[in-house]
């Protein structure tokens, strides 16, 4: 029988995002004994997106433009304090599907439109921390049993474009991904090190280093090729060798740049340096994935196309599928039934998974699961609104997904999960695992 120890209270306040945007921050208390003597408490944050996918969970804000422009979360913190602490007080919190399952019956949407996927997420998260907690185990260790080994690959956005960044770059994110690397702890020390050249080349070309909102730097750069060619440059300066010891991966967030009038993909960026209108349609696009393939060692694309456009993911896949890894983020937004309809059609080969995508642990991890049984590679994803809170690097261990992808190696609510990641590295010792994901590509 499953050993009963009981969510005793749960209580949630508004705080602040690392962007400056209010977010819901959750206290569960789990035990036994008598609140505050015998219980045990732990404590969740919940990160926050800006391309959001539109089939995402819903993101409760509270709209008052007197406070925090429209943007405060009182009301899902008030629903986590009344609605979702009367669903799952007293339940058992070793029971997470049995908590994720009330979680969604007290919303009763589709969608979590009713008391916000902020609010549940946060109760699911802190509701597994405290179980891990009052269980005197690790949180990886909880998630994902005996046999959780694997540090994930991670993938460091170095530098930042689209709707993070306020520069001319039009993908949104241009990371190095160090699988070449022996270890967890080399492969952070090899990105930071990239990381500082880069720093130090873009300061040569007088281009600007301030950073984006995931603390890659954010330039302003002619277009793809150029970015491409500043990262090899950095890579060698550092001494690695691209396309062996470290990867390149892109994420277009497609859906950003799709005019849905004309059916085509803006960038303007490219057309404000080049002083032309830069427009490309979805074989155009793919075209051009192919050929940033041929030229850079770019390993993984993401959201390369928009999120409607299953036809042309399909597409894509079967053009570009086994050479690359092709992550549907905006596509899936962690969601088994879009991810079904992916997989049974063959669109993209890989699923970003996003916990507040869908707003509880258990969907989360379904998602991961149905991917990981059909074939699909799992990255586990920051927002880029983030917090301190590290859940996801406890998680990317927990379901041996092999990537992660939390930001530049810069900004403390990045770093937050580099290190969390440094200390489970640590903690599994000799046994801990560190591998290429990309060795099935051609
Ligand atoms: P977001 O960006 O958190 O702003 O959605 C991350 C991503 O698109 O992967
Ligand atoms: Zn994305």
């Amino acid at each position: 029988m499953l050993r009963y120890l009981p969510v005793r209270r749960i209580h949630a306040r508004q705080i602040l995002d690392s962007r400056g945007n209010p977010t819901v921050e959750v206290e569960v208390t789990v035990g036994e004994g008598v609140v505050g003597v015998n219980g045990y408490t732990a404590r969740a944050m919940v990160p926050s997106g800006a391309s959001t996918g539109k089939f995402e969970a819903v993101e409760l804000r509270d709209g008052d433009k007197e406070k925090y422009l429209g943007l405060g979360v009182e009301r899902a913190v008030a629903n986590v304090n009344t609605k979702l602490s009367e669903a799952v007080l007293g339940e058992n919190a070793l029971n997470q599907s049995l908590i994720d399952h009330l979680l969604i019956q007290a919303d009763g949407t589709d969608n979590k439109g009713s008391v916000g996927a902020n609010a549940t997420l946060g109760v699911s998260m802190a509701v597994a921390r405290a179980a891990a907690m009052a269980l005197r185990i690790p949180l990886y260790q909880y998630l994902g049993g005996c046999r959780t080994l694997k540090l994930p690959v991670p993938m460091m956005n170095i530098l930042n474009g689209g709707k993070h960044a306020d520069n001319t770059v039009d993908l949104q994110e241009f990371m190095i991904v160090p699988a070449g690397a022996d270890n967890f702890p080399d492969a952070v020390r090899i990105c930071a090190e990239v990381y500082q050249h880069l720093k130090i080349i873009l300061k040569e070309n007088n281009l600007s280093t301030a950073v984006g909102d995931e603390g890659g730097f954010a330039p302003d750069v002619k277009d793809t090729r150029d970015v491409l060619e500043l990262m090899a440059r950095a890579v060698q300066k550092a001494g690695y060798i691209p396309g062996s010891d470290i990867y390149f991966a892109v994420d277009a967030a497609a859906s950003e740049l799709y005019d849905e009038a004309r059916g085509v993909y803006y960038f303007p960026g490219e057309s404000r340096m080049k002083g032309e209108e830069v427009y490309r349609d979805s074989g155009e696009m793919i075209d051009y994935f192919e050929s940033i393939i041929e030229d850079y060692p770019v390993i993984s694309i993401e959201d390369g196309l928009e999120e409607d456009d299953w036809e042309g993911w399909k597409l894509m896949t079967d053009r570009l599928g086994k050479r690359v890894q092709l992550v549907g983020d905006d596509l899936f937004v962690t969601n088994i039934k879009r991810l079904s309809c992916g997989i049974r059609l063959g669109a993209a080969n890989a699923i970003l998974t996003k916990v507040n995508q869908i707003g509880t642990l258990s969907e989360a991890i379904d998602a991961v699961t149905m991917a990981q049984h059909a074939g699909y590679k799992a990255v586990i994803s920051h927002r880029s609104g983030e917090t301190e809170d590290p859940f996801i690097a406890d998680l990317a261990v927990a379901l041996n997904a092999g990537q992660i992808k939390t930001g530049a190696p810069c900004r403390s609510d990045r770093n937050a999960k580099y290190n969390q990641l440094l200390r489970i590295h640590e903690n599994l010792g000799e046994l801990a695992v560190y591998e290429n994901p990309f060795t099935g590509f051609l």
